[in-house]
């Protein structure tokens, strides 16, 4: 599909007609990734946050916030309970804390692998090359940190630095790739002064940084945030992106068109906005992953990044239940195992038999 009509996309309203854009996400994800849905633990570890970007529940200045920080042996107890539901990933997401030290993270991925055969995929922000390097050589298999948005003047006047000259997200991104994680990216939709062509420039950013993993949701406005408060950066009508259910569909339609073999998840801000079918829906239109939470239920309010945030209320159990009947009922399985993505495999394969080769084996 060319850029334009992919501009199109994103900017048609007729229902009928975006039937096509679904069937068409629905017959490329069966295509390369086939009818499995991989269910990963997600576990809030820490709501600390160093950082004061402007649309973020968790920023510094937030006062509001009750912050914690998950302990070593309360993350394992996730991990053990990640291992009974019977999913194959925890992820482990956080602030930019800086008290989780890179020694800190090093031990907890470490005791993860030691002690479940779970995947580590870690989501803890802007980190050092030296922190990356440190936890993928302790075990963890996959990182996920968004660019949030590819036109580089928004991100800029939506993320202060913490420090100048500090390496880009992009930069990051490259790194954890050479390091030898799976990498996971994505975007939020409808930030107040995104375009329809910086929605469309995001997709072309998918598709040739080859990412493993996208995730995409819509921007939802945080009262204590700066973003929250005003309308003021709002593109001009008719260019401006709405952060709309709607709109996320059309962006994991077009992620997996761009990127047919990325795992790509209908994420909770989907579920946010459409909490009784957000989330199948997204499986429909070119999802083939969800992340439920098990985060424990007296921290779950404290992760605030948005409001109304879904699932502060949902059991594990329960929604284990509830999400594997509704899988069932699209006709669709629930993965097994570990959950690489294809293009992952696909690149990790060559690099292995290069290394085997010269030993003549
Ligand atoms: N609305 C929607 N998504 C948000 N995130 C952070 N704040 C918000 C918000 N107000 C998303 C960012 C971040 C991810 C962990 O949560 O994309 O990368």
């Amino acid at each position: 599909m060319s850029p334009s009509e992919m501009e199109c996309w994103l900017r048609e309203a007729d229902q009928a007609r975006l039937e096509a854009l679904w069937g068409c996400a629905d017959a490329v994800r069966r295509e390369h990734v086939g009818d499995d849905v991989h269910l990963r633990g997600l576990v809030e570890i820490s709501s600390r946050c160093a950082r004061q970007c402007l649309y973020c529940g968790l920023r510094a200045a937030n006062r509001k916030l009750t912050r914690y920080s998950m302990s070593a042996e309360e993350v394992l107890a996730c991990a053990r309970q990640v291992v009974a539901l019977g999913y194959g990933t925890i992820v482990l997401q956080a602030g930019e804390d800086p008290g989780m030290t890179q020694q800190w993270v090093s031990a907890l991925v470490r005791r993860v692998k030691e002690e479940t055969p779970l995947a580590v995929t870690l989501s803890l922000g802007e980190r050092s090359r030296d922190e990356l390097a440190a936890w993928r050589a302790a075990g963890a298999d996959r990182y996920l940190l968004r660019f949030e948005t590819s036109n580089a003047e928004l991100f800029g006047r939506i993320h202060p630095p913490r420090l100048a000259g500090a390496p880009s997200r992009l930069d990051l991104l490259g790194w954890l790739r050479a390091l030898g994680y799976e990498v996971g990216s994505g975007v939020m939709i409808g930030i107040p002064g995104q375009t329809y062509a910086d929605l469309l420039a995001d997709l072309l950013l998918f598709n040739s940084m080859k990412l493993d993993m996208i995730g995409v949701g819509p921007f939802l406005p945080h009262p204590e945030t700066p973003l929250g408060m005003s309308c003021e950066m709002a593109a001009p009508a008719g260019e401006q992106a709405p952060n709309t259910e709607l709109m996320t569909y059309k962006m994991i339609a077009l992620a997996r068109l761009v990127c047919p073999q990325a795992n790509i998840p209908a994420t909770t801000a989907l579920a946010t906005v459409n909490p009784s079918r957000g989330r199948m829906l997204g499986l429909q239109r070119g999802a083939n992953v969800i992340m439920p939470n098990l985060t424990p239920g007296r921290y779950r309010a404290a992760y605030e990044v948005y409001p109304g945030k879904l699932c502060a209320c949902e059991d594990p159990l329960t929604y284990d239940r509830e999400v594997r009947r509704q899988i069932a009922a699209l006709g669709r399985t629930v993965a097994t195992g570990p959950g690489q993505s294809l293009s992952y495999r696909r690149r990790a394969t060559p690099v292995l038999q290069e290394r085997v080769a010269p030993r003549g084996v």
